[in-house]
């Protein structure tokens, strides 16, 4: 397609969100039930369905089921937790908000996930567990960290908040019991959304009644259940809690999501493979990798990175000058250790930064972008993507050349 200037602005994703998610929230206020109840009950259920895990908790945010799962494991002050830089900084703020400390690994710079090789030499006696992150849906090498895991007797609660949809080896990312917690996200620009909220899937019973009062003042029982005709009135605080539950108003979206999401995950799976195509021969920029039968993608973000020594511009002049041509993109992310809380933290806690630092974070977190992709983006959007793409470049190296 040849390049023409885009006259309204495409961002880099948009909700999908039809008639029946509209008619299910609709049914929800003529019922006069609106917070958490049975639709929550219900998704609850199709998650775990979905996902094939025993149990699986909603609430208001993965954020909050990121610090909830640090709370049910007892992590105490001083505790360390093994993680990535390239993550949304609530997986380290999670942590530290329980006093714990995040130890941080370099990322593979070809997946951009955990490189597991590095996990070792980062375990010291003080290391509960490790967070691997599926950043852009891209499953982590899994057997990797699962063996030297077991070998240390660490933990693994995995942030799957970009994963829905995603597999490793053939099984739902959260449906392996050697992960013994795994966080979902159902944010906006999610594969599926429920406008915000979270959720934590988990293998052993024993820790459904805290997960359950964590989320609602420390009370095990839910307010729709005390309001009911069997139930009793009276209510126990077992312990002090935030509230943090999931609305019916929420259930009622993410009822009607997870039955399209295979089919959302398939349309992305279309427009990332046809990015690859398109960009095939544009030396300029460097190309995410698709999975494979191991690691298989849920394809939620299309992370390329730009080569500022090739292109003649970095990445955030990159994003600026797509901006102007009314094209949105994202950044995902800035690594955690470079925001300003974070260098103070990290130059506190020197021990939990590698000693040669995080050199492949760093190099990509300088570089990617994240292009537009969603299910409702077409053909043709996405070819005005490319040849926009391609415009730029070409500009920014004509005025190297003079
Ligand atoms: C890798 C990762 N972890 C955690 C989160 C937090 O999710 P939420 O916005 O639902 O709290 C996000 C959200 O963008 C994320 O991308």
């Amino acid at each position: 397609m040849p390049y023409t200037r885009r006259e309204t602005f495409l961002p880099f994703t948009r909700p999908m969100i039809g008639q029946p998610e509209i008619d299910e929230m609709i049914d929800s206020i003529h019922r006069g039930w609106i917070t958490t109840g049975p639709k929550c009950a219900k998704f609850e259920e199709e998650l775990q369905r979905y996902n094939g895990v025993p149990h699986c908790r909603v609430m208001n945010s993965a954020t909050t089921a990121q610090e909830i799962t640090m709370q049910v494991l007892g992590l105490q002050a001083g505790d360390e937790v093994i993680t990535t830089s390239l993550t949304w900084v609530s997986t380290l703020s999670t942590v530290v908000l329980q006093g714990g400390i995040p130890v941080l690994v370099d990322i593979d710079p070809v997946t951009l996930n955990m490189d597991p090789s590095k996990l070792e030499a980062a375990i010291t006696p003080r290391t509960k567990g490790i967070i691997p992150v599926h950043l852009t849906g891209l499953p982590c090498p899994m057997e990797e960290i699962w063996t030297i895991a077991e070998k240390h007797g660490l933990w693994v609660v995995e942030d799957a908040a970009q994963a829905m949809g995603a597999t490793y080896k053939g099984t739902k990312i959260g449906g392996d019991p050697r992960s013994v917690m795994s966080v979902y996200s159902f944010h906006p620009n999610k594969n599926m959304t429920t406008g915000e909220g979270g959720a934590i899937a988990f293998f052993d019973e024993a820790y459904l009644p805290r997960i359950q009062r964590l989320r609602f003042h420390g009370i095990e029982r839910d307010a729709w259940k005390r309001q009911s005709k069997e139930g009793s009135v009276h209510i126990d605080v077992v312990e002090p809690a935030r509230k943090a539950n999931f609305m019916d108003l929420q259930a009622a979206l993410g009822l009607h999501q997870i039955k399209q999401l295979d089919g959302f995950n398939a349309r992305r799976r279309q427009l990332f493979h046809r990015y690859l195509e398109l960009f095939r021969d544009l030396d300029e920029v460097m190309l995410p990798t698709p999975g494979d039968d191991i690691h298989g993608h849920c394809f939620h973000l299309f992370v390329a990175r730009i080569l500022p020594e090739k292109a003649g511009l970095s990445r955030d002049e990159f994003v600026t000058a797509l901006k102007e041509e009314n094209i949105g993109t994202g950044i995902h992310y800035r690594p955690a250790h470079v925001h300003s809380f974070y260098q103070d933290y990290f130059a506190q806690h020197a021990h939990a930064m590698p000693k040669d630092g995080l050199p492949n974070a760093e190099w990509s977190g300088e570089r990617l972008l994240s292009l537009p992709l969603w299910p409702g983006l077409t053909e043709a959007d996405q070819d005005q993507v490319v040849a926009t793409i391609k415009h730029v470049i070409a500009g920014a190296r004509a005025k190297i050349a003079v």
